[in-house]
């Protein structure tokens, strides 16, 4: 039974546990049927300090009820809509779906080829100035401890290794197919920001469990959510919406994809790393990065991708990203035993690598 003591523990805690535990308990009908709600009114004429207390649960409760069931009328609404304009063909149809700039495939494809020479990925680098200085200006950065020595884009190759100039390469390639022809808006903005936090992220992560290729976790991390941008040209202003939609009813943002256009934005990265040739072991756990359980293949970086994510939340989406304890009772940090110590040091370093990334890189 919701008990007062309960109610009045409930609104001790911060809004958004508040909120939250009011719609878990709705859904058991756990305080539908309480005493405490029951004798509401004999509470409030007494001005007793739990009847306040209990007509502030009574009006959040109302106010969440009604957000519910705005929430639903509005995607119904939607649904009709969009089944109407053949959303889910529109974003199945590969014409649709962007492509990696042409320096990105090919230096993927060098580097993946273990009979390919400096020469050659030299070769193609150099027809990217901007990426050729790009390259220098990491390799001379306080990272790598030799500032201001490398001067030449073969020192340079020497020093960062194929797979780290791999990871440069996609992340420069990325922050183009973000950044929209120089004009994001807000949401392009942040979530570029969050796919870089999260490709970080989950480098860490890859390099603190030893069992995976981190630049992989890198790339993955940092393309996870590539079909929300598709997703957007179609529909835009759609990350906000679907967020609080979401919120209202207590649901995922791809169950909220899912239910009102009938494919969600993992389904569509998975179809965009298939484009771009990328290897299965790549595009299935990016297209299960929600549903971990999912993946039949390199299922830990599919788990990796699913709780970086709730690291790094979405900016003005989710809410704040939930405190360090609260991380580490996530399942994959149970599991690995990831401490909340660790957890701290990971989200420290992360802010740390963005922030040299960022300038380094210019993005
Ligand atoms: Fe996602
Ligand atoms: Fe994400």
């Amino acid at each position: 039974m919701f008990s007062l003591f309960r109610a009045e523990e409930l609104f001790c805690s911060p809004p958004r546990i508040q909120k939250k535990r009011l719609q878990q308990s709705r859904s058991g009908n756990e305080y539908e049927n309480s005493s405490c709600l029951r004798s509401v009114d004999s509470n409030l004429a007494l001005g007793h300090y739990f009847g306040i207390t209990v007509h502030k649960m009574i009006v959040l409760r109302e106010g969440i009820r009604l957000e519910a069931d705005i929430a639903r009328e509005q995607m119904n609404k939607e649904r009709d809509r969009l089944a109407e304009m053949g959303i889910v063909r529109v974003l199945s149809e590969t014409h649709e779906l962007p492509a990696l700039p042409s320096i990105a495939t090919r230096v993927m494809q060098i580097t993946s080829d273990p009979k390919a020479t400096l020469v050659e990925l030299r070769a193609i680098i150099e027809t990217d100035e901007s990426l050729a200085s790009k390259i220098l200006r990491f390799a001379n950065s306080a990272l790598y401890g030799r500032v201001g020595m490398v001067t030449t884009l073969t020192s340079a190759i020497n020093l960062l290794g194929f797979l780290t100039i791999r990871w440069l390469v996609v992340t420069t390639s990325a922050h183009t197919l973000f950044r929209r022809g120089g004009k994001p808006d807000n949401d392009h903005i942040r979530l570029w920001e969050h796919a870089l936090k999260c490709a970080i992220g989950a480098r860490l992560l890859a390099k603190q469990l030893s069992a995976l290729r981190i630049e992989e976790a890198f790339i993955c991390g940092l393309l996870h959510d590539v079909g929300k941008l598709v997703i957007m040209e179609k529909l835009p202003g759609y990350l906000t919406t679907f967020c609080k939609w979401g919120e209202a009813l207590d649901i995922e943002f791809y169950e909220v994809e899912a239910d009102v256009i009938g494919i969600d934005h993992c389904e569509v990265s998975g179809s965009v790393f298939e484009n771009w040739h990328f290897p299965e072991v790549l595009a299935e756990p990016v297209a299960n990065h929600h549903t971990p359980e999912r993946a039949k293949q390199n299922g830990q970086l599919a788990h990796i991708l699913c709780t970086i994510d709730k690291v790094f939340p979405l900016r003005d989406c989710t809410g704040d990203a939930p405190p360090a304890d609260e991380l580490a009772a996530l399942p994959f940090m149970l599991e690995h035993s990831i401490t909340e110590s660790e957890i701290a040091k990971l989200l420290a370093d992360a802010d740390d690598v963005y922030g040299e990334m960022a300038d380094l890189l210019r993005l």
